[in-house]
């Protein structure tokens, strides 16, 4: 277990990913909330701390969350979240600021961060099929 851990950070590392290179147990904890959607429940979170780099202005990453088909299509680099596991998204972690400095979204002081409970929620729509 730890061996294949271990082997997957090497390749990631040889391939210049950054893939689930964070540390699952310190994620909160995937909200209890039922039928979760993008529309009325993560959409205004994006729109209050990610649209102003990743909507109808700018798209950094080449990254847009201001739609479903956008957010599950991803950026440069995919998705960054698989449904059913919140906990291996780099996604979650990023919100989550457990990546690297530059890699926590919104970047340090350009944005609200989520809160534990959102970082929740994110998970709960992450594993109730991302609908
Ligand atoms: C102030 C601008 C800014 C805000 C606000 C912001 N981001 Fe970003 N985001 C960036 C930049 C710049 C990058 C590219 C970082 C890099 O390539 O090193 C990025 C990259 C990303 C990536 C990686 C995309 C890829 O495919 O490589 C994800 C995922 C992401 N952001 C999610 C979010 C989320 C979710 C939010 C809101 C919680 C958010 N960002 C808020 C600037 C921002």
């Amino acid at each position: 277990m730890s061996l294949k851990i271990a082997s997957a950070a090497v390749l990631s590392a040889a391939l210049g990913l950054s893939a689930a290179d964070f540390d699952a147990s310190k994620l909160p904890p995937v909200s209890t909330k039922q039928g979760v959607t993008y529309e009325k429940d993560i959409k205004p979170l994006f729109e209050r701390s990610c649209f102003k780099c990743h909507g109808p202005e700018k798209q950094k990453a080449k990254l847009r969350l201001d739609s479903l088909e956008a957010t599950l299509k991803g950026g440069a680099d995919g998705a960054g979240f698989e449904k059913g596991a919140s906990a291996k998204s780099t996604f979650v972690a990023s919100v989550a600021r457990l990546m690297s400095e530059d890699e926590n979204m919104p970047p340090e002081g350009k944005g609200q961060a989520f809160s534990k409970e959102e970082v929740g929620l994110l998970r709960a729509w992450i594993d109730q099929g991302t609908k």
